[in-house]
């Protein structure tokens, strides 16, 4: 898509973000800026960190080292002890969808989508109830308002899921690998949503292994591999002239699996 406006205000900055488990360092000085109505893909391989990136953009990580700058003038860094309510504070702009099976079985689909903005945001429920049932409209799911969960296919949940981000109103919008755990036949209903919400501007970091929407809806393209970023660029010119060989590798093994 590629619409980035280079003046459009800067949501989320990150600067050499750092991050080790024990002995085994994740994250080596990642750098990311993502700014308002922009769509970054983050693509590596397993294991290269791409989850410990969006769960410190998110607070659920705090990162050894680095700073990340929100919007609004919050900035905390890392070199420091984080307070929680920096890190709360963090968490709030952003709203996560993770692979699956997130959403809480014995809620309904109206209840889960309610949930954060009542409790979290003491949102009135009324108000929550109207904006539930608009999301859901949105993407085809009002008719299962009164559903479970298990009664939902894994798109509808997947589905779900997104409203739920999106009922917190957040100003960034993390998904890890939203279709990787779906059946091939109901990817496709869930990443045309994602692809609805990117025309509608909202700003997005997306980890995903499927190129073909990456190269679709991304404006920026990160690819990670061993806790750094390898080589970033607009798809246009990140799929088709990658500069360095692990990317050339890690594109080549994707899209020819069977050599
Ligand atoms: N909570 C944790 N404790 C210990 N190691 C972890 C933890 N979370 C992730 N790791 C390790 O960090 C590395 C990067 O993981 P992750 O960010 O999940 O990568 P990706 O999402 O790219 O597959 C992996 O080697 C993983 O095993
Ligand atoms: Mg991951």
């Amino acid at each position: 898509m590629s619409h980035t406006d280079p003046s459009a205000p800067v949501v989320l900055q990150a600067t050499g973000l750092s991050k080790s488990f024990g002995d085994l360092q994740v994250l080596r000085s990642i750098d990311l800026t993502i700014r308002k109505g922009e769509v970054v893909a983050l693509i590596g391989p397993s294991g290269s960190g791409k989850t410990t990136v969006l769960r410190s953009l998110n607070g659920l990580e705090v990162p050894d080292g680095g700073v990340l700058t929100v919007g609004d003038g919050l900035e905390l860094d890392f070199s420091y002890p984080i307070s929680d309510v920096h890190r709360y504070a963090l968490r709030d702009r952003s709203a996560m969808v993770f692979q699956a099976h997130n959403l809480f079985p014995h809620k309904t689909v109206l209840q889960n989508v309610i949930e954060g903005p009542t409790v979290v945001h003491k949102v009135p429920r009324d108000r929550a109830v109207a904006d539930a049932r608009e999301l859901l409209e949105r993407v085809g799911l009002l008719e299962k308002q009164d559903a479970y969960p298990h009664q939902l296919s894994g798109g509808q949940q997947q589905r779900v899921g997104i409203v739920r981000a999106l009922a917190l109103k957040p100003d960034l919008l993390l998904f890890d690998e939203p279709t990787s755990a779906l059946d091939p036949e109901l990817v496709g209903e869930v990443l045309s949503v994602i692809k609805q919400l990117a025309t509608e501007g909202w700003t997005m970091a997306i980890v995903t292994h499927e190129l073909q929407f990456a190269r679709q809806v991304a404006d920026e393209v990160v690819f990670m591999a061993d806790g750094v970023v390898v080589e970033r660029g607009a798809p246009a010119t990140f799929f088709t002239a990658p500069e360095h060989e692990r990317t050339k590798q890690f594109l080549d093994r994707l899209l020819n699996p069977f050599g």
